[in-house]
């Protein structure tokens, strides 16, 4: 009897692992009308001074004989990064940029004054990173610089005096001031936030006051080439867009940000790594109701701006779960499983789907905070699950969008379910198609009929999955998930069919 039992418990679990979704798909080879291009800057990274992102992560300082580094940031760091090809990176913050007075971050190291940092744990903070090391940094990396002004504590004076010290060409209190301290030429840096979260950390204020302040701070930042960023809506507040862009002029704002996070239940977000499948799913509903909250607040924006000049910038997304047991609360430091591969593929492919409006955004963090690329430990540096899925994804940088209809099986969970598959393809300037799926459904592989209206002659792709989803990669275990060749694809004709695993990003690429 217990033979009988055991052989038909094997017999479930293989029908299980060998259960099939089948997914239909139609890709047109040539960009839809109008053209449309998925900006490269939707793989913007975002830097705080939290935790162990700033220092620790990026930076380790000058006199640091352990570490290898240039000029006191990480240069394992700076080679992972060029490689991902992070387009932009947002500092100082966040919640930090509203506290930050860049003048204490610059001149003689010994000299710069301290505070505390009141939002992060409470911990003092030196000022040995300032303006000048992240804007170098920003050259080294190859990275465009993306500053958040500080609003909610700073005064005008303070933020234009910013933009003429990283920007002013000639001769003026500020780029004197600059070139003492070590920089002749100026930066030119082009994307400034003006506050962060004005309805929350940023100031508590309502829209109408916000817009107001943003209209004034707007008006004194000298040079006509900023793309400046208004502070925007917490995630379904869409009276704040609403707001912003009835009552700022459209000739003072290149774009509105929004913040969304894909957490459970801020007071319950449960561990990073140790999830049931019903916390899986949760996060995953958080993850894929990005795509409703773009189209919410872009149908607001279209009202006011038909033309679509103002770009909607999504400068923080990504899972936020409780932290690491026995690290402090107040530095955000979460590992990084499968579950994050999906929320980056889902949402990646979400903003390639509405890349006409959203046209910047951030991952919330580089390094050793929330959904982070990489992790450090002293010497050691590791890449997550969410790195390589950016690096899978980043040919589709500046890449033209190809319409692709889909029609996915769903991921069923109890009474509840979900689209498996999330999919978007381009095209690239040398005319190479690519195209990303995510089968979010951890139990069941897809089968995917994907019927192209052109003609293909060759595929071959990379993979990124793992037996389980709470998988992921450790200082003891560097390597445990890493993109791999796919063999799962093949072209018959018209016809491209692909196997999909369960819980698997790939990234196919077509000629
Ligand atoms: O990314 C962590 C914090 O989340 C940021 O400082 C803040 O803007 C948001 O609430």
């Amino acid at each position: 009897m217990k033979k009988y039992f055991l052989l038909c418990s094997l017999c479930l679990l293989f029908t299980l692992t060998q259960s099939f979704g089948q997914s239909q798909a139609k890709l047109s080879l040539q960009p839809g009308t109008p053209q449309l291009t998925i900006s490269k800057h939707i793989y913007g990274n975002f830097a705080e001074h939290l935790g162990k992102c700033v220092y620790g992560g990026f930076y380790v300082g000058e006199n640091n004989t352990k570490i290898p580094n240039t000029n006191g940031v990480r240069n394992d760091v700076v080679a992972a990064l060029k490689k991902l090809k992070i387009p932009n990176l947002r500092w100082p913050g966040g919640c930090f940029a509203d506290t930050y007075h860049w003048k204490q971050g610059i001149g003689p190291k010994d000299k710069r004054p301290t505070m505390i940092n009141q939002w992060w744990g409470g911990v003092t903070e030196d000022n040995s990173f300032g303006t000048h090391d992240f804007l170098n940094m920003c050259e080294l990396i190859g990275t465009e610089p993306y500053l958040a002004a500080n609003v909610g504590s700073g005064t005008v004076e303070e933020l234009t005096d910013w933009v003429q010290y990283v920007n002013f060409q000639g001769t003026s209190p500020m780029s004197k001031l600059r070139a003492e301290n070590g920089r002749a030429n100026p930066w030119k840096v082009k994307y400034w936030g003006v506050g962060n979260e004005a309805w929350g950390c940023g100031g508590n204020m309502k829209p109408e006051h916000y817009a107001n302040i943003y209209r004034q701070y707007s008006t004194f930042m000298a040079g006509d080439k900023l793309f400046k960023i208004a502070s925007g809506a917490n995630s379904s507040d869409y009276n704040w867009t609403e707001v912003l862009m009835r009552d700022i002029p459209h000739h003072m704002m290149s774009g509105v940000a929004l913040h969304h996070y894909s957490v459970i239940q801020w007071d319950k977000k449960g561990s990073a790594t140790n999830f049931s499948e019903d916390l899986y799913f949760a996060t995953l509903k958080s993850a894929l109701f990005m795509d409703e909250l773009i189209t919410k607040h872009t149908a607001i924006m279209d009202k006011y701006d038909p033309k679509k000049q103002v770009a909607l910038v999504v400068d923080e997304w990504g899972g936020w779960y409780d932290v690491e047991p026995g690290t402090n609360p107040g530095f955000l430091y979460q590992q990084n499983t499968m579950r994050d591969a999906m929320i980056a593929g889902t949402t990646l492919n979400i903003f390639h789907k509405h890349c006409e409006r959203v046209r910047m955004a951030n991952l919330a963090q580089t390094i050793n905070v929330l959904q982070a690329v990489i992790l450090t430990n002293e010497e050691k540096m590791i890449l997550t699950p969410t790195y390589h899925v950016l690096e899978m994804y980043n040919v589709h940088q500046d890449a033209t969008l190809l319409p692709l209809e889909l029609k996915s099986t769903d991921y069923t969970l109890g009474a509840d379910k979900l689209p498996a598959i999330s999919a978007s393809a381009s095209k690239d300037k040398n005319g190479v198609i690519h195209v990303s799926l995510v089968n979010i459904d951890p139990k069941k592989a897809q089968d995917i009929t994907i019927t192209l209206d052109g003609k293909a002659t060759a595929v071959t792709g990379k993979i990124l999955a793992s037996a389980s989803m709470q998988d992921h990669n450790t200082f003891e275990s560097p390597e445990k998930i890493k993109p791999v060749p796919f063999k799962g694809a093949q072209l018959k004709g018209n016809n491209l069919t692909v196997k999909l695993p369960a819980c698997s990003v790939v990234v196919l690429e077509l000629k």
